[in-house]
Protein backbone atom coordinates (compact mmCIF):
# COMPACT_ATOMS: atom_id res chain seq x y z
CA UNK A 1 0.00 0.00 0.00
CA UNK A 2 1.53 3.50 -1.05
CA UNK A 3 2.19 5.76 1.59
CA UNK A 4 0.89 9.34 1.23
CA UNK A 5 2.52 12.86 2.01
CA UNK A 6 0.92 15.66 2.08
CA UNK A 7 2.85 19.02 0.63
CA UNK A 8 2.07 22.15 0.58
CA UNK A 9 3.46 24.33 -2.55
CA UNK A 10 4.41 27.83 -2.18
CA UNK A 11 5.81 29.59 -5.20
CA UNK A 12 5.89 32.98 -3.88
CA UNK A 13 7.18 36.14 -5.76
CA UNK A 14 9.49 36.30 -9.28
CA UNK A 15 11.30 33.59 -10.24
CA UNK A 16 9.93 31.47 -6.68
CA UNK A 17 6.65 29.82 -9.08
CA UNK A 18 9.42 29.64 -11.78
CA UNK A 19 11.84 26.89 -9.65
CA UNK A 20 9.01 25.38 -7.70
CA UNK A 21 7.22 24.13 -10.92
CA UNK A 22 10.88 22.44 -11.62
CA UNK A 23 11.17 21.12 -8.17
CA UNK A 24 7.51 19.95 -8.06
CA UNK A 25 7.86 18.26 -11.81
CA UNK A 26 10.65 16.20 -10.24
CA UNK A 27 8.75 15.62 -6.83
CA UNK A 28 5.65 13.50 -8.92
CA UNK A 29 8.04 11.65 -10.56
CA UNK A 30 10.54 10.29 -7.85
CA UNK A 31 7.74 9.79 -5.59
CA UNK A 32 5.87 6.94 -7.14
CA UNK A 33 9.18 5.12 -7.06
CA UNK A 34 10.11 5.60 -3.56
CA UNK A 35 6.18 4.12 -3.08
CA UNK A 36 4.73 7.39 -1.79
CA UNK A 37 1.12 8.90 -3.19
CA UNK A 38 1.22 12.90 -3.12
CA UNK A 39 -1.38 15.04 -2.16
CA UNK A 40 -0.41 18.29 -3.39
CA UNK A 41 -1.86 21.88 -2.65
CA UNK A 42 -0.93 25.21 -3.67
CA UNK A 43 -1.17 28.77 -2.04
CA UNK A 44 -0.09 32.03 -1.94
CA UNK A 45 3.08 33.46 0.13
CA UNK A 46 4.56 36.59 0.05
CA UNK A 47 3.72 39.59 -2.02
CA UNK A 48 1.18 37.66 -4.39
CA UNK A 49 -0.79 36.98 -1.10
CA UNK A 50 -0.90 41.06 -0.04
CA UNK A 51 -1.93 41.68 -3.66
CA UNK A 52 -4.64 39.13 -3.27
CA UNK A 53 -5.66 39.67 0.64
CA UNK A 54 -4.15 42.74 1.87
CA UNK A 55 -1.26 40.28 4.23
CA UNK A 56 1.42 38.70 3.43
CA UNK A 57 0.60 34.85 4.83
CA UNK A 58 -2.95 34.33 5.82
CA UNK A 59 -4.02 31.90 8.61
CA UNK A 60 -5.56 29.81 6.31
CA UNK A 61 -1.89 29.11 4.67
CA UNK A 62 -0.20 28.41 7.99
CA UNK A 63 -3.27 26.24 9.12
CA UNK A 64 -2.51 24.15 6.09
CA UNK A 65 1.20 24.26 6.50
CA UNK A 66 0.90 22.73 10.10
CA UNK A 67 -1.19 19.97 8.34
CA UNK A 68 0.94 19.23 5.77
CA UNK A 69 4.45 16.85 6.11
CA UNK A 70 6.63 19.08 3.79
CA UNK A 71 6.35 22.88 2.51
CA UNK A 72 7.98 23.51 -0.15
CA UNK A 73 8.63 27.76 -1.00
CA UNK A 74 10.08 29.18 -4.04
CA UNK A 75 11.08 33.01 -2.97
CA UNK A 76 9.02 36.07 -1.87
CA UNK A 77 9.60 39.76 -2.14
CA UNK A 78 10.46 42.37 -4.66
CA UNK A 79 10.56 46.20 -5.13
CA UNK A 80 6.72 46.36 -5.48
CA UNK A 81 6.67 45.00 -1.79
CA UNK A 82 9.85 45.96 0.38
CA UNK A 83 9.59 49.24 0.94
CA UNK A 84 6.04 49.28 2.17
CA UNK A 85 5.54 50.61 5.33
CA UNK A 86 3.47 47.66 6.81
CA UNK A 87 3.04 48.40 10.51
CA UNK A 88 3.55 45.55 13.49
CA UNK A 89 6.51 42.53 13.66
CA UNK A 90 8.39 40.95 11.32
CA UNK A 91 6.03 38.07 10.70
CA UNK A 92 3.16 41.03 10.35
CA UNK A 93 5.73 42.69 7.27
CA UNK A 94 7.08 39.19 5.61
CA UNK A 95 5.09 36.02 5.00
CA UNK A 96 8.30 33.49 4.75
CA UNK A 97 9.19 35.28 8.43
CA UNK A 98 5.89 34.15 9.41
CA UNK A 99 6.01 30.84 8.34
CA UNK A 100 9.01 30.06 9.95
CA UNK A 101 8.40 31.73 13.11
CA UNK A 102 4.74 29.77 13.22
CA UNK A 103 6.38 26.36 12.55
CA UNK A 104 9.45 27.38 14.74
CA UNK A 105 12.04 26.25 12.11
CA UNK A 106 14.80 27.17 14.13
CA UNK A 107 17.44 24.71 12.23
CA UNK A 108 18.34 25.91 8.87
CA UNK A 109 20.14 23.39 7.14
CA UNK A 110 21.77 25.33 4.28
CA UNK A 111 24.62 22.69 2.23
CA UNK A 112 26.89 24.15 -0.21
CA UNK A 113 29.38 22.18 -2.69
CA UNK A 114 31.51 22.48 -5.32
CA UNK A 115 30.66 21.02 -8.65
CA UNK A 116 33.57 19.63 -10.89
CA UNK A 117 31.76 20.99 -14.32
CA UNK A 118 31.47 24.48 -12.39
CA UNK A 119 34.42 24.94 -11.00
CA UNK A 120 35.85 27.39 -14.09
CA UNK A 121 32.33 29.26 -13.20
CA UNK A 122 33.71 30.25 -9.64
CA UNK A 123 35.99 33.65 -8.98
CA UNK A 124 38.28 30.80 -7.55
CA UNK A 125 41.60 29.10 -8.72
CA UNK A 126 40.68 25.70 -6.64
CA UNK A 127 37.27 24.57 -5.22
CA UNK A 128 37.81 20.80 -5.96
CA UNK A 129 35.88 19.36 -2.53
CA UNK A 130 35.12 21.75 -0.90
CA UNK A 131 31.76 20.26 0.95
CA UNK A 132 30.42 22.80 3.49
CA UNK A 133 27.11 22.93 5.02
CA UNK A 134 25.75 26.30 7.14
CA UNK A 135 23.40 25.72 9.93
CA UNK A 136 21.69 28.87 10.72
CA UNK A 137 19.41 29.79 13.26
CA UNK A 138 16.07 30.69 11.80
CA UNK A 139 13.95 31.89 14.49
CA UNK A 140 15.30 34.33 16.65
CA UNK A 141 18.02 36.84 16.82
CA UNK A 142 17.88 40.39 15.43
CA UNK A 143 15.57 39.50 13.09
CA UNK A 144 12.76 39.39 15.79
CA UNK A 145 14.28 40.84 19.06
CA UNK A 146 12.17 43.51 20.80
CA UNK A 147 11.96 46.20 20.65
CA UNK A 148 13.01 47.54 17.52
CA UNK A 149 11.98 50.71 15.37
CA UNK A 150 12.38 54.00 14.12
CA UNK A 151 12.11 56.60 16.50
CA UNK A 152 12.11 60.52 16.54
CA UNK A 153 15.03 61.89 18.19
CA UNK A 154 14.27 65.13 19.92
CA UNK A 155 17.60 67.18 18.77
CA UNK A 156 15.89 66.20 14.79
CA UNK A 157 16.43 63.25 12.51
CA UNK A 158 15.56 59.79 13.75
CA UNK A 159 17.39 56.61 15.22
CA UNK A 160 16.77 52.87 13.78
CA UNK A 161 16.87 50.32 16.48
CA UNK A 162 16.99 46.51 16.30
CA UNK A 163 17.44 44.15 19.31
CA UNK A 164 19.95 41.34 18.45
CA UNK A 165 19.02 39.27 21.08
CA UNK A 166 19.41 35.60 22.26
CA UNK A 167 17.98 33.62 24.98
CA UNK A 168 20.61 30.63 26.11
CA UNK A 169 17.99 27.76 25.09
CA UNK A 170 17.60 29.26 21.58
CA UNK A 171 21.23 28.96 21.18
CA UNK A 172 21.45 25.44 22.84
CA UNK A 173 19.03 23.72 20.82
CA UNK A 174 20.32 24.56 17.65
CA UNK A 175 23.91 24.06 18.87
CA UNK A 176 22.58 20.53 19.50
CA UNK A 177 21.52 20.35 15.87
CA UNK A 178 24.71 21.50 14.45
CA UNK A 179 26.88 19.19 16.63
CA UNK A 180 24.97 15.99 15.85
CA UNK A 181 24.81 16.74 11.90
CA UNK A 182 29.13 17.40 12.42
CA UNK A 183 29.31 14.12 14.39
CA UNK A 184 27.43 12.55 11.34
CA UNK A 185 29.84 14.21 8.64
CA UNK A 186 32.71 13.75 10.52
CA UNK A 187 34.87 16.74 10.06
CA UNK A 188 33.96 18.73 13.19
CA UNK A 189 31.55 21.99 13.23
CA UNK A 190 32.95 25.81 13.57
CA UNK A 191 30.83 28.25 15.75
CA UNK A 192 30.26 31.86 14.60
CA UNK A 193 29.87 34.75 16.37
CA UNK A 194 31.10 38.31 17.63
CA UNK A 195 31.87 37.72 21.24
CA UNK A 196 34.79 40.10 20.70
CA UNK A 197 31.92 42.96 20.37
CA UNK A 198 28.76 41.70 21.45
CA UNK A 199 27.25 40.51 24.65
CA UNK A 200 24.69 38.06 22.50
CA UNK A 201 28.27 36.43 21.03
CA UNK A 202 30.08 36.12 24.58
CA UNK A 203 26.39 33.84 25.70
CA UNK A 204 26.47 32.57 22.22
CA UNK A 205 29.49 31.42 22.47
CA UNK A 206 29.50 30.02 26.26
CA UNK A 207 26.23 27.77 25.44
CA UNK A 208 27.78 26.31 22.45
CA UNK A 209 30.64 25.57 24.14
CA UNK A 210 28.66 24.09 27.17
CA UNK A 211 26.53 21.82 25.06
CA UNK A 212 29.94 20.18 23.01
CA UNK A 213 31.43 19.61 26.24
CA UNK A 214 28.23 18.47 27.78
CA UNK A 215 26.73 16.29 25.23
CA UNK A 216 29.36 15.99 21.91
CA UNK A 217 32.79 15.47 23.93
CA UNK A 218 33.77 13.69 20.36
CA UNK A 219 32.73 16.08 17.79
CA UNK A 220 35.83 18.55 17.27
CA UNK A 221 34.44 22.36 18.07
CA UNK A 222 36.11 25.46 17.15
CA UNK A 223 34.99 29.14 17.89
CA UNK A 224 35.92 31.61 15.38
CA UNK A 225 35.16 35.59 14.86
CA UNK A 226 32.82 35.65 11.83
CA UNK A 227 34.87 38.45 10.21
CA UNK A 228 38.11 36.43 10.33
CA UNK A 229 35.79 33.46 9.52
CA UNK A 230 34.84 34.94 6.13
CA UNK A 231 38.57 35.30 5.29
CA UNK A 232 39.68 31.93 6.60
CA UNK A 233 36.34 30.59 4.75
CA UNK A 234 37.58 32.01 1.32
CA UNK A 235 41.44 31.57 1.79
CA UNK A 236 40.90 27.84 2.62
CA UNK A 237 36.92 26.45 2.18
CA UNK A 238 38.31 22.64 2.41
CA UNK A 239 38.87 23.44 6.07
CA UNK A 240 35.27 23.84 7.04
CA UNK A 241 32.61 21.57 7.05
CA UNK A 242 29.66 22.23 9.40
CA UNK A 243 29.63 26.52 10.35
CA UNK A 244 26.75 27.29 13.25
CA UNK A 245 25.51 30.47 12.49
CA UNK A 246 22.76 33.07 14.38
CA UNK A 247 20.08 34.28 12.35
CA UNK A 248 21.83 37.45 10.67
CA UNK A 249 25.75 36.26 10.49
CA UNK A 250 24.16 32.68 9.20
CA UNK A 251 21.97 34.21 6.12
CA UNK A 252 25.10 36.25 5.05
CA UNK A 253 27.66 32.77 4.97
CA UNK A 254 24.94 30.99 3.06
CA UNK A 255 24.88 33.69 0.46
CA UNK A 256 28.79 33.54 0.18
CA UNK A 257 29.52 29.73 0.26
CA UNK A 258 27.09 29.40 -3.18
CA UNK A 259 30.21 31.09 -4.93
CA UNK A 260 31.93 27.92 -4.45
CA UNK A 261 28.81 26.46 -6.06
CA UNK A 262 28.95 28.31 -9.38
CA UNK A 263 25.91 30.29 -8.46
CA UNK A 264 23.53 31.12 -5.62
CA UNK A 265 20.77 29.38 -7.54
CA UNK A 266 22.14 26.41 -7.47
CA UNK A 267 21.97 26.34 -2.91
CA UNK A 268 19.44 24.40 -1.34
CA UNK A 269 17.71 24.61 2.37
CA UNK A 270 15.84 22.69 5.01
CA UNK A 271 14.50 24.45 7.84
CA UNK A 272 13.45 22.03 10.60
CA UNK A 273 11.65 22.16 13.90
CA UNK A 274 14.01 18.66 14.92
CA UNK A 275 16.55 16.84 13.39
CA UNK A 276 15.09 13.24 13.38
CA UNK A 277 16.22 9.81 11.39
CA UNK A 278 15.12 7.72 10.39
CA UNK A 279 11.39 8.46 9.77
CA UNK A 280 9.06 11.47 9.68
CA UNK A 281 10.19 14.49 11.91
CA UNK A 282 7.01 15.43 14.29
CA UNK A 283 6.46 18.81 12.23
CA UNK A 284 6.70 20.03 8.86
CA UNK A 285 9.93 21.64 7.50
CA UNK A 286 9.74 24.38 4.95
CA UNK A 287 11.97 23.28 2.00
CA UNK A 288 13.22 25.91 0.00
CA UNK A 289 16.30 27.27 -2.55
CA UNK A 290 18.64 29.90 -0.64
CA UNK A 291 18.18 32.86 -3.41
CA UNK A 292 15.23 34.95 -3.91
CA UNK A 293 12.80 36.33 -5.89
CA UNK A 294 16.01 37.49 -8.99
CA UNK A 295 13.49 40.78 -10.02
CA UNK A 296 16.56 41.17 -13.06
CA UNK A 297 15.77 37.58 -14.42
CA UNK A 298 11.66 37.00 -12.88
CA UNK A 299 9.22 35.98 -16.30
CA UNK A 300 12.18 35.37 -18.35
CA UNK A 301 11.87 31.30 -18.17
CA UNK A 302 15.62 31.68 -17.51
CA UNK A 303 16.29 30.91 -13.36
CA UNK A 304 18.06 28.33 -12.61
CA UNK A 305 15.97 25.92 -11.25
CA UNK A 306 18.66 23.35 -9.51
CA UNK A 307 18.52 25.00 -6.09
CA UNK A 308 14.52 24.27 -5.91
CA UNK A 309 15.36 20.62 -7.34
CA UNK A 310 17.91 19.76 -4.40
CA UNK A 311 15.73 21.43 -2.16
CA UNK A 312 12.90 18.41 -3.18
CA UNK A 313 16.07 16.07 -2.66
CA UNK A 314 16.24 17.40 0.86
CA UNK A 315 12.42 17.23 1.23
CA UNK A 316 12.57 13.23 0.80
CA UNK A 317 15.09 13.33 3.08
CA UNK A 318 14.94 14.76 6.37
CA UNK A 319 11.26 15.70 5.41
CA UNK A 320 9.68 12.71 4.80
CA UNK A 321 13.02 10.15 6.07
CA UNK A 322 13.18 8.83 2.62
CA UNK A 323 17.56 9.72 1.78
CA UNK A 324 17.30 7.16 -1.31
CA UNK A 325 15.41 9.40 -3.72
CA UNK A 326 17.45 12.06 -2.33
CA UNK A 327 20.65 10.74 -3.77
CA UNK A 328 19.13 9.71 -7.21
CA UNK A 329 17.99 13.31 -7.89
CA UNK A 330 21.52 15.04 -6.60
CA UNK A 331 23.00 12.33 -8.89
CA UNK A 332 20.28 13.64 -11.87
CA UNK A 333 21.43 16.98 -11.15
CA UNK A 334 24.88 16.24 -11.71
CA UNK A 335 24.86 14.51 -14.50
CA UNK A 336 22.44 17.49 -16.12
CA UNK A 337 26.01 19.69 -15.15
CA UNK A 338 28.15 17.50 -16.78
CA UNK A 339 26.10 17.31 -19.81
CA UNK A 340 26.96 21.56 -19.56
CA UNK A 341 23.17 21.43 -19.48
CA UNK A 342 23.39 25.18 -17.90
CA UNK A 343 21.33 28.64 -17.41
CA UNK A 344 23.03 31.91 -17.78
CA UNK A 345 24.14 32.33 -14.42
CA UNK A 346 26.04 29.36 -15.00
CA UNK A 347 27.68 30.32 -18.07
CA UNK A 348 25.25 28.45 -20.12
CA UNK A 349 22.44 29.27 -22.72
CA UNK A 350 19.75 26.36 -21.54
CA UNK A 351 16.53 28.06 -19.81
CA UNK A 352 14.66 26.50 -17.13
CA UNK A 353 12.63 24.10 -18.64
CA UNK A 354 15.33 22.19 -20.61
CA UNK A 355 17.57 22.11 -17.31
CA UNK A 356 14.51 20.62 -15.77
CA UNK A 357 13.90 18.20 -18.33
CA UNK A 358 17.60 17.34 -18.33
CA UNK A 359 16.89 16.24 -14.72
CA UNK A 360 14.20 14.44 -15.21
CA UNK A 361 15.52 12.17 -18.33
CA UNK A 362 18.19 11.06 -16.00
CA UNK A 363 16.05 10.72 -13.46
CA UNK A 364 14.40 8.30 -15.82
P1 LIG B 1 18.32 37.34 -5.14
O1 LIG B 1 18.79 36.08 -4.53
O2 LIG B 1 16.91 37.38 -5.58
O3 LIG B 1 19.24 37.68 -6.41
C1 LIG B 1 20.65 37.92 -6.31
C2 LIG B 1 21.31 37.67 -7.68
O4 LIG B 1 21.36 36.27 -7.92
C3 LIG B 1 20.55 38.28 -8.85
O5 LIG B 1 21.48 38.71 -9.81
C4 LIG B 1 19.74 37.11 -9.40
O6 LIG B 1 19.43 37.21 -10.76
C5 LIG B 1 20.67 35.94 -9.12
N1 LIG B 1 19.89 34.71 -8.88
C6 LIG B 1 19.26 34.36 -7.73
N2 LIG B 1 18.63 33.19 -7.89
C7 LIG B 1 18.87 32.77 -9.15
C8 LIG B 1 18.48 31.64 -9.91
N3 LIG B 1 17.72 30.67 -9.40
N4 LIG B 1 18.89 31.58 -11.19
C9 LIG B 1 19.67 32.52 -11.73
N5 LIG B 1 20.07 33.62 -11.06
C10 LIG B 1 19.67 33.75 -9.79
O7 LIG B 1 18.63 38.51 -4.08
P2 LIG B 1 18.16 40.07 -4.08
O8 LIG B 1 18.23 40.62 -5.47
O9 LIG B 1 18.94 40.69 -3.02
O10 LIG B 1 16.65 40.02 -3.61
C11 LIG B 1 15.52 40.10 -4.49
C12 LIG B 1 14.25 39.95 -3.69
O11 LIG B 1 14.18 38.63 -3.14
C13 LIG B 1 14.15 40.88 -2.49
O12 LIG B 1 12.81 41.29 -2.39
C14 LIG B 1 14.54 40.03 -1.31
O13 LIG B 1 13.97 40.47 -0.10
C15 LIG B 1 13.99 38.69 -1.73
N6 LIG B 1 14.65 37.53 -1.14
C16 LIG B 1 13.85 36.50 -0.78
C17 LIG B 1 14.42 35.33 -0.29
C18 LIG B 1 13.52 34.21 0.11
O14 LIG B 1 12.33 34.26 -0.11
N7 LIG B 1 14.04 33.14 0.68
C19 LIG B 1 15.80 35.22 -0.21
C20 LIG B 1 16.60 36.30 -0.59
C21 LIG B 1 16.02 37.45 -1.06
C1 LIG C 1 16.78 34.09 3.10
C2 LIG C 1 16.29 35.50 2.80
C3 LIG C 1 15.32 35.95 3.86
C4 LIG C 1 16.07 36.12 5.15
C5 LIG C 1 14.50 37.21 3.57
C6 LIG C 1 13.75 37.14 2.29
C7 LIG C 1 13.54 37.48 4.68
O1 LIG C 1 17.36 36.36 2.61
O2 LIG C 1 15.96 33.20 3.31
O3 LIG C 1 17.99 33.88 3.09
O4 LIG C 1 16.75 37.13 5.37
O5 LIG C 1 15.94 35.21 5.98
MN1 LIG D 1 19.31 35.32 2.47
Amino acid sequence: MADRARILVLGGDGIGPEVTAAGVEVLKRVAPRAGLALDLEEDLLGGCSWDAHGTFCRDAVVAKARAADAILVGAVGGPKWDSLDVPGTPSDKDGLIRLRKELDTFACLRPARSYPALAARTPFRDVAGVDLLVLRELCGGVYFGAPRGIRALSGGGHEGFDNYLYASGEIARVARVGLEIARRRGRGMVSLDKANVMESGVLWRRVVSEVGAAEYPDVPLRHLYADNALYQLVRDPRSFDVMLGDNLLGDLFSDLVAAFAGSLGMLPSASLHRLEAPGRPSRPGIFEPVHGTAPDIAGRGIANPLGAILSVAMLFEYGLGLPAPARAIEAAVDATLADGVLTPDLGGSADTASVTRAVLGHLG
